[in-house]
């Protein structure tokens, strides 16, 4: 085998953040700062041995395929000798996850910044994710980071390029490369947990009509399988349905800022039953229903209230999870239903422990993000067909389901306010004044509120017990209002601040109320809390949802 061994340097900004490394396209593209990162991840697992399957592909964006065929030769040459890709170098995320689970992988590579706009000016990222299917523990990405800080050396095999668009299978060498139909796999494992038939039957009805917006991004092709040659819905459903590399100039992040066509539609004149949209590498996903947005909080509760109807969760559920920020909603039935309800820092890696436990069933986070037990990431197109599930078994529009859910559970109001790429120092600033605040603060009054408790977010995993800290500060209310806030770990430029409101109405007279006017007097409290304006310079956040 003819393996070269390339000298290089340390990056030093090669440290994973929420989600694997995410850098501008122009940063990946640098010599050897793809290798570099590859390298490391092959030098913390374990030798592979014969039998282990190693999965690479990605979301499609610009620099993907260059991206897949390097990985390969460095996974050839580092010992892999069974490597899966998936058709044209695509798969999304949560078929990743699926297909580790299926093919008993020891690992799998995605290219993807999630819902990051793509192309030569966009950004690009690398995940790995480990057997479970879910991804890297924190312990592994900061042992790929040190490794980085230190790397002197990658490996990489001399050979052609693969063909990736041709189904079927390659050797090379040792090694044998099979290029597989994640679209297929993925729609199969889906009719397992869904009741298709009954979905089959709300479409064939005439009488109800969806859109879905693929954002140009990876889910085009899943949701072309799934909505409209397994279910049978119209051929004018699916929106923006091939993926391309720039994402067709958009920004592929399914909220009502990004996917603003969508939401004008499902809030116009004639507007069909029923909406969703999907990001960048399918793992999150937007329902909204005629005239209404259904909060991905929201969702959750809807969701852990109505899952024991589904086929492939008659057994009800072991419990549920929500990331800190997330709203209360799933709490309450969680309450209701006599099951532990986990609270865990953002990013989805945290539910892979509880998930494995069978000490939840479900789980999701305020940022477009459910999934469930079937596999350990979110699940953009899942979602989508649990609503449509639910919608065709109770026989009922969106609205009226969050109507009759709101009736018996309360209302949590809530919204998420983003300050984007503003100043890192500022940012750092405005949390440290924040966090300076913590100890005086509790018993205070603003206007109605009174504040019960804040801290610095701070998470022991049951399961292993690890701690993970300052996750974010939360600010506790009296009457079970919150303000959350926090840094993101997923920009490429300056920081973003996310400040997550949420107020609990009760009553059943005020649940139709405008979403950022009832939440006015909280807003107005983080901006005292925090002096947002001072920090950032910016008078009003970026991105509202
Ligand atoms: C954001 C979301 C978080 C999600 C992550 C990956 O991370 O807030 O819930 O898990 O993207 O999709 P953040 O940028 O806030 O660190
Ligand atoms: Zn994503």
């Amino acid at each position: 085998m003819n393996i070269r061994y390339i000298a290089t340097h340390p990056f030093s900004d090669q440290k994973p953040g929420t989600s694997g490394l995410r850098k501008k396209v122009r940063i990946f593209q640098q010599p050897h700062y793809l290798e570099n990162f590859v390298q490391c991840i092959f030098d913390t697992l374990p030798e592979p041995a014969q039998e282990d399957i190693l999965i690479i592909g990605g979301d499609g964006r610009y620099h993907n395929r260059q991206a897949i065929q390097t990985i390969l030769k460095m996974a050839v040459a580092n010992g892999f000798r069974h490597i899966l890709i998936g058709w044209h170098g695509l798969i999304s995320t949560p078929a990743m996850s699926a297909q580790i689970r299926k093919y008993r992988a020891l690992c799998g590579i995605i290219l993807s910044a999630s819902h990051n706009p793509g192309g030569p000016d966009g950004d690009f990222g690398v995940k790995f994710n480990m057997a479970n299917g879910g991804p890297a523990p924190e312990k592994l990405t900061h042992a790929v980071y040190e490794a980085t800080c230190a790397i002197q050396e990658y490996r990489l095999l001399e050979c052609d390029d693969i063909d990736l668009d041709t189904l079927g299978e390659i050797q090379i060498n040792e090694a044998r490369i099979e290029i597989i139909d994640t679209v297929t796999n993925y729609a199969d494992f889906m009719e397992h947990l869904f009741d298709f038939d009954a979905i089959r039957a709300l479409f064939k009805s005439g009488r109800f009509h969806m859109l879905f917006d693929a954002m140009h991004a990876v889910t085009g092709p899943y949701a072309k399988e799934l909505l409209q040659r397994r279910l049978g819905a119209a051929a004018d459903t699916l929106l923006n349905a091939i993926p391309e590399e720039d994402f067709g100039g958009g920004h592929p992040d399914p909220n009502l800022v990004h996917a603003h066509k969508l939401v004008e539609r499902l809030f116009g004149a004639n507007a069909p039953d029923f909406g969703a949209a999907s990001d960048g590498d399918g793992d999150r996903n937007m329902i909204l229903g005629r005239h209404l947005f259904v909060t991905p909080s929201d969702s959750l509760a809807v969701m852990a209230a109505n899952i024991h109807h589904l086929p492939g969760y008659r057994s009800g559920l072991a419990g549920v999870a929500r990331s800190m920020p997330t709203s209360q909603a799933v709490d309450r039935v969680a309450e209701a239903l006599g099951v532990e309800c986990y609270e865990t820092p953002t990013g989805w890696k945290f539910f892979g422990n509880l998930l494995d436990a069978h000490k939840i069933t479900l789980c999701g986070e305020e940022s477009f993000g459910n999934g469930s037990d079937h596999i350990r990431e979110k699940d953009g197109l899942w979602a989508v067909l649990f609503w449509l599930n639910l919608i065709a078994l109770r026989h009922q529009p969106v609205r009226k389901i969050m109507h009759e859910h709101w009736r018996r559970f309360g209302r949590h109001y809530y919204s998420r306010h983003d300050y984007e790429e503003v100043d890192s120092a500022a940012a750092e600033s405005l949390m440290t004044h924040l966090r300076d605040q913590l100890e005086n603060l509790p018993g205070r009054r603003f206007g109605d509120y009174q504040l019960r408790s804040c801290d610095d977010f701070c998470y022991t995993d049951p399961i292993d017990n690890s701690i993970s800290e300052h996750q974010g500060l939360r600010f506790l209310f009296e009457d079970g209002s919150r303000i959350v806030f926090r840094l993101s770990g997923t920009g490429t430029r300056g920081a973003t601040l996310r400040v997550y409101l949420e107020r609990y109405e009760p009553d059943p007279e005020k649940h139709e109320l405008d979403t950022q006017k009832t939440l006015n007097p909280l807003i107005q409290i983080a901006e005292n809390l925090a002096r947002i304006q001072h920090f950032t310079a910016r008078e009003n956040p970026s991105v509202i949802t």
